[in-house]
């Protein structure tokens, strides 16, 4: 059966007509582009970089073919609205957060969101109020947060507009979304997903339910983590009558480019087409290869594979078995240094921890190489558990200290602000964020206290290897702070 692709069709129709281009991009259909790039993107890709033709609607008011692209994105995943993003799933919650709340509106966070949240509310003006999530000592990381947690926090804080949830997260592990909306709504707030991880949810009944299916009333998805999208291109949907869908469309073009790329915007039509087509049979696809893997790692002594077994923790509602965690503390190493060793053997994984790595496993997964990927993994394990090195004692890393909020987000980002060395800083507030990534969690963000117990966490973080992001100082010698 052949997929409409209205957007795809409207680029490739208008490489087809072979205008002259009199307008941008400056390369003029690869005419001028850098040689060795042109031969990487190859010349139709360097054609089609094209933006702002008539016949390619417009981002910002869109009535032809990226409004029928849209649309076929809200049908397929059950959304009234579907917006293309080009600023990854981080553009798409800027523009969630700041469409559904007004400056000083207060929203309820998990304290492990993603960075692009802390953005969202220096951007916005947002009130944040933050709830711990749950952490699990077997694998050293957080969880999810809880139905009773949300209502507690909600019936504490009637003035709460919106809850915020992580779902899944980056280990696959799903909240009880039907739950806590019904408890949100129920007190006259709305639920927002963040469901970067998520966007192939929902086509099959071995996979958690969607954020939409849980009575979500808007979901951010980066459909290019776990589909077939361009890197950076994501979805924002919204549903439902809660939820003010102008104000939400108004948000994305505010935050928008003028100039976004087609190439990008097409990969989004194309993606959707290829779930349109075979959404189930993909989802299957990298379950079935997922699992292959995950067996063949429970198969080395040592090693501890997440599985569906979480599930028995009643803050887990559903598990993602796509997302393949390993704890390879019981064989002597790191995540880290786990991912070292694969990398070093042309294997890259998706993220490391001080106690894990994860291994990204998606419906291209399903191809003639897996078989002998998976055998390679098993044996770099093998060759490692051979080597007797004495069990590591589990970390406790993903467990980050509690910071204190002294000024909103937005206050102290844009505060007189002074750069000081970061060992001396406890007490003082920080005026930027640091994560490390992945997974992009932060530690301290803007308007939070810097604390002994903070500074040497970030450190112990740092020896690890890992990389800093948010912070301007990527070896977190000066951190900026609050002007006193
Ligand atoms: C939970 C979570 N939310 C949001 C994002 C941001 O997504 P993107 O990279 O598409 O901007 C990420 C990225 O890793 C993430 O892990």
């Amino acid at each position: 059966m052949k997929i409409h692709k209205p957007l795809c069709e409207a680029v490739f129709n208008y490489e087809k007509a072979k205008v002259y281009p009199l307008h941008t991009p400056g390369h003029k259909g690869g005419r001028g582009m850098d040689h060795s790039l042109l031969a990487a993107l190859g010349k139709r890709a360097a054609a089609i970089d094209v933006s702002l033709m008539s016949e390619l609607d417009d981002i910002h008011c869109p009535e032809g073919c990226l409004k029928e692209a849209q649309e076929l994105a809200a049908q397929v995943y059950g959304s009234d609205s579907c917006f293309f993003a080009v600023n990854g799933t981080t553009g798409a919650i800027h523009a969630m957060l700041i469409g559904a709340l007004k400056p000083g509106e207060k929203v309820l966070i998990p304290r492990n969101a993603h960075r692009a949240v802390a953005g969202a509310l220096v951007l916005g003006g947002l009130a944040a109020v933050f709830l711990p999530p749950e952490y699990d000592e077997a694998f050293g990381i957080n969880t999810q947060i809880t139905p009773e947690a949300v209502e507690k926090a909600l019936a504490a804080d009637p003035y709460i507009k919106a809850v915020l949830v992580t779902s899944p997260n980056y280990y696959g592990l799903a909240a009880d979304l039907k739950a806590i909306g019904e408890i949100a709504h129920s007190r006259g707030a709305l639920l927002l997903v963040d469901e970067a991880h998520g966007a192939h949810l929902g086509f099959s009944a071995a996979l958690p339910p969607s954020a939409l299916q849980c009575g979500a009333d808007a979901c951010a998805q980066s459909t290019h983590k776990t589909l077939g999208a361009l890197t950076q291109c994501s979805m924002l949907h919204v549903k439902g009558q809660r939820i003010d869908q102008k104000q939400i469309a108004a948000a994305m073009s505010l935050l928008t480019t003028t100039s976004p790329n087609y190439l990008l915007m097409a990969s989004l039509d194309a993606a959707r087409s290829q779930l349109a087509a075979r959404g189930a049979a993909m989802a299957e696809a990298a379950l079935a290869v997922a699992e292959k893997l995950r067996q063949s790692l429970r198969d080395i002594e040592g090693l501890k594979v997440l599985d569906s077994g979480i599930l028995e923790r009643s803050e887990v509602a559903g598990f993602d078995g796509t997302k393949v965690t390993v704890n390879v503390a019981n064989i002597g190493i790191t995540g880290i240094e786990a991912g070292e060793i694969l990398r070093e053997n042309g294997l890259a994984v998706e993220l490391v921890d001080r106690n894990n790595v994860l291994f990204l496993l998606t419906y291209a997964d399903d191809n003639e190489e897996i078989e002998s990927i998976i055998n390679k993994i098993k044996e770099i394990f093998h060759i490692i558990k051979k080597q007797n090195k004495p069990v590591l004692a589990l970390s406790n890393n993903c467990q980050m200290p509690v910071a204190q909020q002294i000024l909103s987000a937005r206050q102290a980002f844009y505060a007189d602000t002074e750069a000081i060395a970061f060992r001396e800083a406890a007490g003082r507030i920080c005026s930027e964020q640091i994560s490390f990534y992945p997974p992009g969690i932060p530690v301290i963000i803007p308007g939070e206290l810097l604390t002994e117990e903070i500074i040497s966490y970030c450190q112990s973080m740092l020896a690890l290897g890992l990389p800093v992001s948010g912070s301007q100082d990527g070896s977190l010698t000066k951190i900026q702070v609050v002007k006193q």
